[in-house]
């Protein structure tokens, strides 16, 4: 089958159906995967996804692109063109930790692929269809934020993302992977 990358605008018809589904591989892809309660789980995606899927119009910061396969969402990826204004709407640990970065990596992003669809290339797709829209927008760089000995380090590394801080946080330590753009 083959796949598309596309972005998600506020006005596509099928809007809904594809939050949906990107929704369920936020969870199944989660780092956390038992939550307290359901007051926990919700307050746990309210602050990983749903900024991204709220923004009513298509001109704006906010981005979200999807690889589809037919209509089913393989994967997604989030992102905010301008962290420092993200962070004055949301901020938390991860943003605030690293501040100080976010003039020189202004954008940021978020990406899973749905668990039977990972190492088959897609994610680097996605990845760059994201970095072509903030060339675009002449968004000088852009960085995510990951677990120093997480998997996805290596993957991130391979497309680019080489300027890397780690930094202590609650206990916990960060990696911040940034990559500029021309
Ligand atoms: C990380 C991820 C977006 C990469 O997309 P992808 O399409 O699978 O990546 P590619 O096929 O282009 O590249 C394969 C690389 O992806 C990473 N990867 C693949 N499966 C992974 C998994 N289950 N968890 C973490 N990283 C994974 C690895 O770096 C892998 O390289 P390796 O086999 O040498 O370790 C995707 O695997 C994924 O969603 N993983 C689980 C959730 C996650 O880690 N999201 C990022 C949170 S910061």
């Amino acid at each position: 089958m083959s796949t598309s990358i596309i972005k998600i605008i506020p006005e596509q018809a099928n809007r809904a159906e594809v939050y949906k589904q990107i929704e369920t591989i936020f969870f199944q892809t989660s780092s956390v995967q038992q939550f307290a309660s359901d007051q926990a789980r919700d307050s746990f995606k309210d602050r990983w996804l749903t900024p991204y899927l709220t923004s009513q119009k298509s001109e704006n910061l906010y981005s979200v692109w999807v690889a589809m396969d037919e209509s089913t969402v393989v994967g997604y990826l989030t992102g905010h063109a301008q962290t420092a204004l993200f962070r004055q709407v949301h901020d938390h640990l991860s943003l605030s930790l690293f501040a100080d970065l976010h003039d020189d990596y202004p954008a940021h992003l978020h990406i899973n692929m749905a668990p039977n669809q990972q190492g088959k290339g897609l994610g680097a797709s996605l990845i760059s269809a994201y970095m072509q829209e903030l060339q675009s927008h002449k968004i000088c760089g852009v960085h995510l934020v990951t677990g120093p000995k997480a998997r996805n380090t290596g993957f991130y590394r391979r497309q680019g993302f080489n300027a890397e801080y780690i930094r202590n946080g609650g206990g916990v330590d960060l990696l911040f992977m940034g990559q500029k753009l021309d």
